[in-house]
C-alpha cells in the first residue's frame, strides 16, 4: 500500500463537511449533466458527471463554469462536485480535460480504468480529492499504490461496467489493506441501502441508477419508464454491446435487436473507450443512447421525482433505518 494512504489529506475531510447524506450521485454517460450536478449539490449530496458527456474539452470547460457559478450563487448545500475522467490510452482528451480540472480546482475527480500517480499528483496539487472505481482486488491494490484517496467498490449488479464480486467480499478485502475512503457502489436505491453501506464500513454510498429516474437527469422518458417497470431479473449482464461486460435493461436490448444478435469477436479485440464513450451523432443504434444501462437496484425504483424530493425521501429512510438499528441492537448479544 502506498504511504500516501496512511495520512488523509485535509481535503478528504472537507469533501464530506456539511453533507445532508453520505451520498454521491454517480457519474453516468449521457445521463448526468450540469442540471443534475447542481440539483444534487443544492440538496446537500455530491453531484458528479463524466467529462466525456460534453463533446469537446471546450464544452466541458463551459459546464465547469456553469456548475461553479451555480454553486457560488446558491447559498445552500455543498460546493463539492465531482468529474469522472476515463484514464485510458484510447481517451484522446484525457490530458486536456485533466488540465481543466486543475485549472478549475474540481473538488473531486473520479478516475476510471487507469489509476496513474501523475493524474493523482495533478489533482492533489490544488487540494483536490481522487476516488478510483474498481471491480476487483487487483485493480484496488494498483490504485492504492498510485496514491488515490478513495476506492469505489463497484459490486455485482451495478449499472454500467459492473463486476461480479459480492459487495461484502469487496469492501472487507479492500479494508484489509486500504486506510483511505471506501465508497460502495452497486444496486443502492434507498436510504436504508445508504445506511447499510455505512454499516458495512463504507464512508459514502454511490448511487447511479436511482438518479437516472429524476427530473434533472438527461435520460429520456421511455428509459425512465422502463426502469420504473423493471425488476432485477430484467437486467442482463453482457459484453455483446461494446466488448466490455456491463448491465443493460433487457427490454432495450430486445427493442434494438441486440438481445439475440450474435457476439462480435472484433469488439473484444479493439476496445476503444474514446469511441464508445463519445456522445453519438447519427441515428444508428448506439450503445448507451438506445441500449440502456441500469443496475439490479431497479426493483426499488417506481418513480421519477425531482432530486429535492428524492434526497428528502432518502434522508427520511436513512434516519428511520438508523433509529431502527439503534433500537434493535439491544436485542442481541446480551
Ligand atoms: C447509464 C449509466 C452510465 C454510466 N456511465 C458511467 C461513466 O461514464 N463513468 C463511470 O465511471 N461510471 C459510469 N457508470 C457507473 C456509475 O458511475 C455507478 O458505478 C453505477 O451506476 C452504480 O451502480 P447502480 O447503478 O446500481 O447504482 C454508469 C452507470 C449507468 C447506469
Amino acid at each position: 500500500m502506498s504511504a500516501k494512504n496512511e495520512i488523509q489529506p485535509a481535503s478528504v475531510e472537507v469533501l464530506g463537511k456539511g453533507l445532508k447524506l453520505p451520498v454521491i450521485a454517480a457519474p453516468m454517460f449521457l445521463v448526468s449533466g450540469p442540471e443534475l450536478v447542481l440539483a444534487c449539490c443544492h440538496e446537500g449530496i455530491i453531484g458528479t458527471f463524466p467529462a466525456l458527456n460534453e463533446r469537446s474539452s471546450d464544452g466541458f470547460e463551459s459546464w465547469l463554469e456553469q456548475i461553479k457559478s451555480g454553486l457560488a450563487s446558491a447559498g445552500r448545500g455543498t460546493r463539492n462536485f465531482g468529474v469522472n475522467l476515463i484514464v485510458h490510452k484510447s481517451n484522446p482528451r484525457l490530458h486536456a480535460d485533466l488540465d481543466l480540472c486543475v485549472k478549475h480546482e474540481v473538488p473531486l475527480v473520479i478516475t476510471s480504468l487507469g489509476a496513474v500517480p501523475d493524474v493523482v499528483d495533478a489533482i492533489h496539487s490544488y487540494g483536490g480529492v481522487v476516488f478510483h472505481d474498481v471491480i476487483n482486488l487487483r485493480h484496488a491494490q494498483k490504485a492504492a499504490g498510485a496514491g488515490v484517496d478513495g476506492l469505489i467498490a463497484v459490486g455485482a449488479g451495478a449499472g454500467g461496467h459492473a463486476g461480479t464480486m459480492s459487495p461484502f467480499a469487496l469492501v472487507n478485502e479492500i479494508r484489509q489493506f486500504f486506510n483511505g475512503q471506501v465508497i460502495l457502489s452497486g444496486c443502492l436505491s434507498t436510504g436504508r441501502d445508504v445506511a447499510t453501506a455505512r454499516m458495512m464500513g463504507a464512508d459514502y454510498a454511490y448511487l447511479g441508477t436511482r438518479f437516472i429516474n429524476t427530473r434533472e437527469s438527461r435520460a429520456v422518458d421511455d428509459y425512465q419508464q422502463m426502469i420504473s417497470r423493471a425488476a432485477a431479473a430484467d437486467i442482463v449482464y453482457t459484453d455483446k454491446v461494446s466488448g466490455v461486460y456491463a448491465n443493460f435493461l433487457k427490454a432495450s436490448l430486445q427493442q434494438t435487436g441486440m438481445l439475440d444478435a450474435p457476439a462480435d469477436p472484433e469488439k473484444h479485440k479493439n476496445i476503444d473507450f474514446g469511441e464508445e464513450l463519445q456522445p453519438p451523432e447519427d441515428e444508428t443504434n448506439s450503445a448507451w443512447r438506445d441500449i440502456w444501462s441500469a443496475g439490479q437496484g431497479v426493483g426499488s425504483i417506481v418513480d421519477s421525482p425531482t432530486v429535492a424530493a428524492l434526497v428528502e425521501q432518502l434522508s427520511d429512510e436513512y434516519r428511520a433505518a438508523c433509529e431502527e438499528h439503534h433500537k434493535a441492537s439491544g436485542h442481541f448479544g446480551q
